[in-house]
């Protein structure tokens, strides 16, 4: 087949500047769940879809998914995609690229008239990042079924529930809870890799071998607010020193072990004032490792070792956890399919490596088998407006992404059934 990979992949990367358009803050790309930007980067994403000859719908979750048939309507599945929501001052390539490959995947074959044994699904997610609620994947979650009525209630910033988010959005949120996908064989993302492994190698795509797991948190500690000159050091209650120990201990935890990552990404003060003993702080905790077991003795440890540092302080701390995902190993017959794409069109040895990053990917594999390809990305540099990629491994991580999904119809199922 000799598709026009390289015009594919520069139509995309047009298409990834035009959609880093649409953002809620002026001068950055920032588009969070359900957000105005949001709107219209689903609303840019359907007309896309729509000129490539395919009717494109948006779920009760504010997924949009469009549907390229196989030979015989309604046959099972591939899903390819990834999400289109980006944290604050974002690059305009974590999730987009996905998203992007997947309908440039439809159009190399929609432009030769090809069927393939098996359908494909788009899909652009809506929450990945889970910035704008407490609750992250939010999305693929929904879609596979798994998402919680009590995330519902979860409000934002401003004291908006996600409830009237979706209302807001147009989707029914009493329907988000009923939503569970049909029919779809397997799952593949296309992603830029957000570390620095390809590059240091000089390797332009790379087939994820598992994802590490995740645990977030909310903490508050209550202190007490007083007077920064009248009163004495040793009388203090100060909630913002007491959280200052605690996120030093965070880090100290993650620095004691191999693989094991921790991060504080957000805090608060109150009152936040020059001349006033902060009476309150709140901070995140996002703690991820590969392996489960690992992670939960570092959750257990820290739940501990922050209690005890809130004691000797004589601080209220209150800790919610907002966020749990197992580690997923990715599907084995999706690794060696993927891995053998990769080096069918890349011609080298693929490079197998796991990513430190969270994905749809890892909600999609409770659902059905589920793989993903990295994309090398400039200084593995991502969550950030610097994050790039070159159009050369954008054309490279795409062929290996057409080819996979050729040569899909080909294999079983890996599961041996598509999900019903
Ligand atoms: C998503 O980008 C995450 O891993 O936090
Ligand atoms: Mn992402
Ligand atoms: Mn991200």
């Amino acid at each position: 087949m000799n598709d026009d990979v390289a015009a594919l992949a520069r139509r995309m990367m047009q298409r990834l500047d035009e959609l880093a358009r649409f953002s809620d803050e002026e001068g950055k790309l920032t588009r969070l769940y359900l957000s105005k930007a949001h709107a219209e980067a689903a609303r840019q994403f359907i007309v896309w879809c729509n000129e490539a000859g395919l009717d494109a719908k948006i779920d009760a979750a504010g997924n949009v998914f469009a549907r390229y048939e196989g030979k015989e309507p309604g046959a099972p599945a591939l899903m390819l995609g990834s999400h289109i929501d980006t944290v604050r001052d974002a690059g305009r390539y974590d999730g987009n690229l996905g998203a992007l490959a997947a309908l440039a995947v439809v159009e190399a074959l929609a432009s030769r008239g090809e069927r393939l044994d098996h359908a494909i699904e788009i899909v652009a997610f809506g929450d990945e990042e889970g910035v704008r609620f407490p609750t992250t994947l939010t999305g693929s979650r929904a879609y596979a079924g798994l998402f919680a009525r009590s995330a519902l209630g979860q409000k934002d910033a401003d004291g908006v529930t996600m409830r009237e988010a979706l209302a807001a959005f147009g989707c029914d949120p009493e329907a988000v809870t009923a939503l569970r996908g049909r029919n779809i064989a397997a799952f593949v993302e296309l992603h830029i890799e957000q570390g620095p492994v390809l590059e240091s190698e000089d390797v332009a795509v790379g087939v994820v071998t598992a994802i590490n797991g995740a645990s977030r948190f909310h903490a508050t500690v209550k202190g007490e607010a007083g007077h920064a000159g009248a009163v004495p050091m040793a009388l203090r209650r100060d909630a913002l020193a007491a959280a200052a120990e605690m996120m030093l201990l965070v880090e100290q935890r993650a620095l004691s072990e191999d693989d094991l990552v921790a991060t504080v990404g957000r805090v608060e003060i109150e009152p936040g004032a020059v001349n006033v003993i902060p009476s309150e702080a709140r901070f995140t905790i996002d703690i991820r490792a590969p392996r489960d077991e690992q992670r939960q003795r570092a959750v257990a440890d820290l739940s501990k070792r922050l209690a005890a540092a809130a004691a000797a302080r004589k601080v209220e701390l209150q800790m919610t956890q907002t966020h749990e995902a197992r580690a997923y190993t990715c599907h084995p017959a999706i690794v060696a399919a993927l891995k053998a794409s990769v080096e069918r069109t890349y011609r080298a040895p693929a490079r197998l490596l796991p990513s430190g990053a969270g994905h749809d990917t890892m909600i999609m594999g409770q659902f059905c088998p589920a793989g993903m390809l990295f994309v090398r990305c400039n200084r593995g540099i991502s969550h950030n407006p610097a994050e790039s990629i070159t159009l050369e491994d954008a054309e490279a991580g795409l062929a290996a992404l057409i080819d996979f999904t050729r040569r899909f119809s080909a294999q079983a199922a890996p599961s041996g059934r598509a999900t019903s």
